[in-house]
């Protein structure tokens, strides 16, 4: 899986830096090509000799070479690579790359990335426990990069915990993993929903819900790092797509959505559908602000919305596939089950607002999913990016 992979291994200052030569060699022997980068902490614990000994490159670790002035380009290096592995990865780094601050090349060259970046923290226990690394690990998670879990065990500190850099071989095996899954979609075109709708009440005012897009863009960047060419069609969302092959379509509300949803649907080999669309939206639409009248109620009248899960259920032809997610409050399985039937759809995501950390604008989800044959799949809580990846694991194993 590695065979060919350009791969830049980001080194800081962490006693877990020792392992990184022996992480080197692992990746030079499944056939990597490495190129390392390290900070000036870094080098305090491991020597560039060493490194470029073993890779056969220059280390990189300053903007330039002090002798003869060369300029070393973190751009080239976002470009170049198939993937950047920072390990071990200090709470300063985790930080500085979480909050954009570049002030050495392996953070700058980070964000000039443009592969999948894998992170494998190590620290002492508690640094690792603090909220503000917990939170940058998290921001880091939902700008899609991995987090290769630290392991427990005994730390430099003698302490005992979690905070240990995850083994270089678990590393090297995390990486094929991730690598295996790569190009699975590929000639496989799938349209994803994502984000609210807003239907709108006046010039000033409309009909929403919390829907904040993270779980079906994280859909759109999982089928489109396995080859997939991805539609996105998402509601209003403070959101950036990151990968070159998604086409995003901006609408606002569920008619706008349902337009775009059947025009894709007809060439496509799929559709997730995440978006949390308004079932209901204003009989009338008033061209001017609606004004305050003292004492009055107002009463404001609904219509349905179309059904987009349902109408691309009836348009479904073989081969296509379909997967709906069902956001609940009670009766959880059953009335998820009732929409998997109902629109026609070949499997079904539940999440339900019960679960901490799942449902709306969190970077975790809780999912179940079900099945026309009434079997599932539970998962525990994850990250939006890995639950993403377990459903996109469903949508491909039917697409095959
Ligand atoms: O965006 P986030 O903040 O990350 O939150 C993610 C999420 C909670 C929005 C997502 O995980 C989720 O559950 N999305 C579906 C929410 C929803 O509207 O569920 P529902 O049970 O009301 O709808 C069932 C299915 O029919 C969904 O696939 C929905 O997209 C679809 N639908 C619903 C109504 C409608 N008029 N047209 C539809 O296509």
């Amino acid at each position: 899986m590695l065979k060919g992979k350009k791969i830049v291994l980001g080194i800081t200052g962490s006693i877990a830096a020792y392992k990184a030569a022996y992480l080197t060699r692992l990746l030079l022997k499944k056939g990597a090509e490495v190129q390392v980068v390290i900070t000036p902490a870094g080098k305090e614990f491991i020597t560039p000799v060493t490194l470029s000994a073993l890779t056969g490159k220059p280390v990189v670790s300053g903007f330039f070479t002090a002798n003869d002035g060369t300029w070393h380009s973190h751009v080239d290096l976002g470009l170049w690579a198939d993937a950047m592995v920072i390990a071990p990865a200090t709470a300063s780094t985790i930080g500085k790359m979480a909050n954009g601050i570049a002030d050495n090349m392996l953070v700058t060259t980070y964000l000039s990335m443009k592969a999948p970046v894998f992170i494998a923290p190590a620290m002492d226990l508690d640094m690792y426990a603090h909220p503000s690394t917990q939170r940058n690990l998290d921001l880091l998670r939902s700008f899609g990069n991995l987090i290769i879990e630290p392991a427990t065990g005994f730390l430099a500190s003698k302490l005992e915990g979690k905070g240990r850099m995850e083994e270089p071989d678990e590393i090297v095996n995390q990486l094929e993993a991730f690598f295996s899954k790569e190009n699975k979609l590929s000639k496989k075109k799938i349209v994803i929903t994502a984000g609210p709708t807003y239907e709108k009440l006046d010039p000033v005012r409309y009909i929403g819900n919390y829907s904040s897009g993270k779980m079906g863009f994280a859909l759109a960047e999982a089928c489109a790092s396995r080859g997939a060419e991805v539609i996105l069609i998402t509601g209003p969302v403070g959101l950036s797509v990151n990968h070159p092959v998604i086409k995003r379509i901006d609408v606002e509300s569920a008619d706008e959505m349902y337009e775009e949803a059947i025009r894709s649907f007809r060439d496509v080999d799929g559709a997730i559908l995440c978006a949390a669309v308004a079932d209901y939206k204003p009989a009338l639409f008033s061209e001017n602000k609606i004004k305050r009248k003292t004492g009055e109620r107002l009463s404001v009248e609904l219509v349905p919305n179309p059904d987009i899960a349902a109408a691309l259920g009836k348009m479904k032809k073989k081969g296509q596939v379909i997967a709906g997610f069902a956001l609940e409050t009670n009766d959880e399985e059953k009335n998820a089950l009732n929409k998997l039937e109902r629109k026609n759809l070949d499997f079904i995501v539940l999440n339900s607002m019960n679960d901490a950390g799942a449902g709306f604008r969190t970077d975790t989800n809780k999912i179940t999913i079900l099945f026309p044959d009434n079997s599932k799949k539970v998962f525990p809580l994850k990250s939006k990016t890995t639950v993403a990846d377990d459903i996109v694991d469903e949508m491909e194993n039917l697409l095959m």
